[in-house]
C-alpha cells in the first residue's frame, strides 16, 4: 500500500514475522497451521510499522528529555507483540458470535477454515505470544518498555479494545460510533504509536501529541474501513449487520467522508507540532496518514 518506502517497512516486518512464526514449531497442530494461516496471511503490518517508524523518528534525534532510546531489537519485538494482539483481534472479529464473515483479506476466515474452536485457541494463543513478546521487550528496554507495555496491556483490554469490541456487538439503540472507534480501533493504534515513540525515548510532550495523532489516525482509518466495507472500493463487501453503528449506518456516507477527512487534517496536524516542538522528522508518518485516507483495502 501507499509507495515503496512504505513496501519496504513493510516487508521488514514480514521478515520479523518469519522469523517469529519459526520459533513456533513446538506448537501442536492444527493449532500451529491455525495461527500461521492469519499471522502470515497478508495484512498490511500498519501498526507495526507504525511502532518502528515512531520508534526510529525519536530515536534519530537522540531521544527525547525522556532518554535515549532502548536497543532497536527490543522495539521490534514490542512491534511483534503489538501484530500479534491484532491479528488475534481479527480471528476473534470474524467469528460467528461476533461478525460473522467469511473472508478475510481475501481468504476463507480461519474458523471457516480450521473451525470455531480452533480458530478461538489460535486468537488466545496469538494474544498470549503478543504478552510473551511485551515481556521479552521489557527484559532489555528497561524503564521505557515497562511503561510502553504497561500501556498497551490496559489499551488491549476490557477498557480498550476488548471493550469497544464489547459496545459494538452489544445492542442498543443509542450506540455512537466515535466512543466504539475510540477503543475497538483507536486503542491498539494508540499502543503501537506511543509505544514505539516511548521506547525511542520521546518526552511527555511528545507522547501526548502522539496520542492525539494515534485516536484522529484511528477515527480515519476506521471510517475509511466502513466505507470499504460498503463495497466502495477493492476490499470484498461485507454485509453490513442490522443495528450496526458504523459511521456510514449512523451519519450517512457524506458525512463520513467528512470526518474522514477532518480526522486526517486532526491527526497531521498533531505530526506538524511533533515537528515544531522537537525537529522530528514526522514526514514518512505524514504520507502514510494520507495514503490510508485514500486507501483501496
Ligand atoms: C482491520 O485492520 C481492522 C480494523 C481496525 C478496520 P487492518 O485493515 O489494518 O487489517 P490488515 O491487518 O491490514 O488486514
Ligand atoms: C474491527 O472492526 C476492529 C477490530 C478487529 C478490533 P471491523 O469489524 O469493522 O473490522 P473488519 O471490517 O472486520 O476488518
Ligand atoms: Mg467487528
Ligand atoms: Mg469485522
Ligand atoms: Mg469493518
Amino acid at each position: 500500500m501507499f509507495n515503496a518506502e512504505y513496501a519496504a517497512k513493510k516487508a521488514a516486518v514480514e521478515s520479523l514475522i518469519a522469523e517469529l512464526g519459526a520459533e513456533l514449531n513446538a506448537v501442536p497442530e492444527p493449532l500451529l497451521s491455525s495461527i500461521k494461516y492469519s499471522l502470515t496471511g497478508g495484512g498490511k503490518r500498519l501498526r507495526p510499522v507504525l511502532t518502528l517508524e515512531f520508534f526510529d523518528m525519536f530515536a534519530r534525534i537522540g531521544g527525547g528529555a525522556a532518554g535515549a532510546a532502548i536497543p532497536r531489537a527490543a522495539a521490534e519485538r514490542f512491534a511483534l507483540a503489538i501484530e500479534c494482539a491484532h491479528v488475534y483481534s481479527l480471528i476473534h472479529d470474524d467469528l460467528p458470535s461476533m461478525d460473522n464473515d467469511d473472508f478475510r483479506r481475501g481468504k476463507p476466515t480461519n474458523h471457516r477454515v480450521f473451525g470455531e474452536g480452533i480458530a478461538v485457541l489460535a486468537g488466545d494463543a496469538l494474544l498470549n505470544l503478543a504478552y510473551e513478546l511485551f515481556f521479552q521487550a521489557v527484559k532489555t528496554g528497561g524503564a521505557a518498555a515497562v511503561a510502553a507495555a504497561d500501556g498497551a496491556a490496559r489499551l488491549l483490554g476490557a477498557r480498550g479494545l476488548i471493550g469497544g469490541q464489547a459496545l459494538d456487538i452489544s445492542p442498543g439503540a443509542a450506540k455512537k460510533p466515535d466512543s466504539i472507534y475510540l477503543h475497538k480501533t483507536g486503542d491498539l493504534i494508540a499502543a503501537a504509536a506511543e509505544g514505539g515513540a516511548r521506547l525511542g525515548g520521546a518526552d511527555e510532550n511528545s507522547l501526548a501529541r502522539v496520542r492525539e495523532f494515534s485516536y484522529a489516525f484511528g477515527m480515519a482509518f476506521q471510517i475509511r474501513d466502513d466505507l470499504l466495507d460498503r463495497g466502495e472500493s477493492g476490499k470484498p463487501n461485507k454485509s453490513v449487520k442490522p443495528g450496526a453503528a458504523d459511521y456510514v449506518s449512523v451519519y450517512g456516507a457524506e458525512k463520513a467522508d467528512a470526518a474522514l477527512c477532518e480526522y486526517t487534517k486532526k491527526a497531521v496536524a498533531a505530526l506538524e507540532k511533533i515537528e515544531t516542538a522537537c525537529g522530528a522528522d514526522a514526514g514518512f508518518i505524514k504520507s502514510l496518514t494520507l495514503g490510508a485516507a485514500a486507501r483501496a483495502v
